[in-house]
């Protein structure tokens, strides 16, 4: 039986992707390297560190810790100013209706995101209120594709995973739902839609009273 839901943020929540697109694009061109949409795609759900080490293969390039960390300070500020005006009207489609439709049926709700950021933008988009928790990237030891996110998240709502449903929008985090045995929303990205269980275009179209019983 479903007891509870656990969101990714970008891309599932809100449309984080392309402000982190612009943010490592200007980084990039700084550094001569050509980052592409594609590029951008392989770094959804992926961790800061990882993506700036991603850039600098495809640039050839290597950075000591120091310059490193000053790279991923200045893609932090940039990202930061360029999500300055979010809100709840950068809310993506059908979540809130979600997230009401599993308030009214007693279901826990979590958030379990990659991002250090992500309990900023809860915030920003005023919905922290609605979550038993939100775990982030601050929070765990291994980023996904590893599980550890969301078996934190399932843990604070003391739920085993068999009991939630992952959303996600991002291959590396469908991997890391399916590896910590919880049963999967693919969101958005027709490229993810064999490997989880199920695949929506927008959470627009997923009917929470049908999936309760489904899974
Ligand atoms: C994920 C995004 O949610 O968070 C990635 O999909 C991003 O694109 C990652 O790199 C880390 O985000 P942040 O906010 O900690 O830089
Ligand atoms: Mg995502």
């Amino acid at each position: 039986m479903i007891k509870g839901l656990i969101f990714d943020l970008d891309g599932v929540i809100v449309d984080t992707a392309h402000y982190h697109y612009l943010s490592w694009r200007e980084i990039s061109r700084d550094l001569n390297i050509d980052f592409t949409v594609k590029d951008n795609e392989n770094l959804k759900g992926v961790s800061r560190i990882d993506s700036l080490n991603y850039i600098l293969k495809l640039g050839s390039l290597s950075f000591n810790t120091e310059e490193k960390n000053n790279l991923l300070d200045k893609k932090n500020n940039i990202y930061k100013h360029s999500i300055s005006t979010l809100g709840k009207k950068n809310i993506l489609k059908g979540v809130e209706k979600i997230l009401s439709k599993a308030k009214e049926k007693k279901m826990l709700l979590a958030v379990g995101s990659s991002s250090k950021n992500a309990k900023m933008i809860v915030e920003k988009l005023n919905l922290t209120h609605l979550f038993q928790a939100v775990v982030d990237g601050t929070m765990v030891k291994k980023t996904k594709p590893d599980p550890e996110v969301f078996l934190k998240a399932a843990k604070k709502m003391n739920l085993k995973s068999s009991e939630c449903i992952v959303f996600e929008d991002a291959e590396s985090g469908v991997i890391a739902a399916k590896k910590g045995g919880f049963n999967v929303v693919s969101v958005g990205n027709i490229n993810i839609r064999n490997i989880g269980d199920v695949y929506v275009e927008s959470l627009e179209d997923f009917n929470l009273d049908y999936y309760a019983k489904y899974f």
